[in-house]
């Protein structure tokens, strides 16, 4: 689709993937997601909402994206620059990437309803998008961890063995779901 360049949609991030392969694989699973859905036109994927499960009040696809991946990296910097010792080795760019990559499943599972709204894709009711994102990916040939990073990061996850990268994700995944949740229920105290 034209006027979707993912290589400067999602700067600054994908950017700072030190490894070239694994940043153009990235951007390959989101060329790939866009090609397969219900997407014909630029704008409308732009405009995406990140959720159809509450008011995203504004905020798209692409930006909560971009938010996740920032605060799963704060959160990765906040003890790496607070701990006198790490007990673990966060991998930057396997953070990067699967924080790019997390919802990527989203671009199949929500569809313009072709009345200037979206609604949920017959694919998004077959996969949900952790399942679907998982599948662009692993045909893509990213690295298991990216992968557990994308299946693993909602409730899917719940109980199972997962890289820090994966925690990271998930904590910041919910930082930018649970207030428009709360708001939506009258309990977010403002
Ligand atoms: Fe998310």
């Amino acid at each position: 689709m034209k006027d979707v360049e993912f290589e400067s949609l999602l700067q600054p991030w994908i950017g700072r993937i030190r490894d070239e392969e694994l940043r153009e694989k990235v951007v390959g699973v989101f060329e790939a997601a866009l090609e397969r859905s219900g997407y014909r036109k630029a704008g409308q994927f732009r405009k995406m909402p990140f959720t159809l499960l509450t008011d995203c009040r504004g905020v798209t696809f692409l930006e909560h994206t971009l938010a996740v991946t920032a605060g799963a990296v704060g959160l990765a910097q906040a003890q790496s620059s607070h701990y006198a010792k790490m007990p673990y080795r966060i991998d930057m760019d396997r953070l990067i990437a699967a924080g790019l990559l997390h919802d990527v499943g989203k671009i199949l599972e929500i569809e313009p309803d072709g009345k200037g709204g979206y609604r949920k894709s017959r694919s998004g009711m077959c996969l949900r998008h952790p399942l679907s994102g998982l599948a662009l990916a692993a045909e893509a040939g990213l690295p298991e961890e990216v992968l557990n990073g994308i299946g693993c990061h909602a409730r899917e996850g719940e109980g199972v063995p997962k890289p820090v990268e994966t925690v990271l994700i998930h904590q910041a995944d919910y930082a930018t779901f649970d207030p428009l949740v709360m708001m939506q229920k009258g309990s977010l105290i403002s």
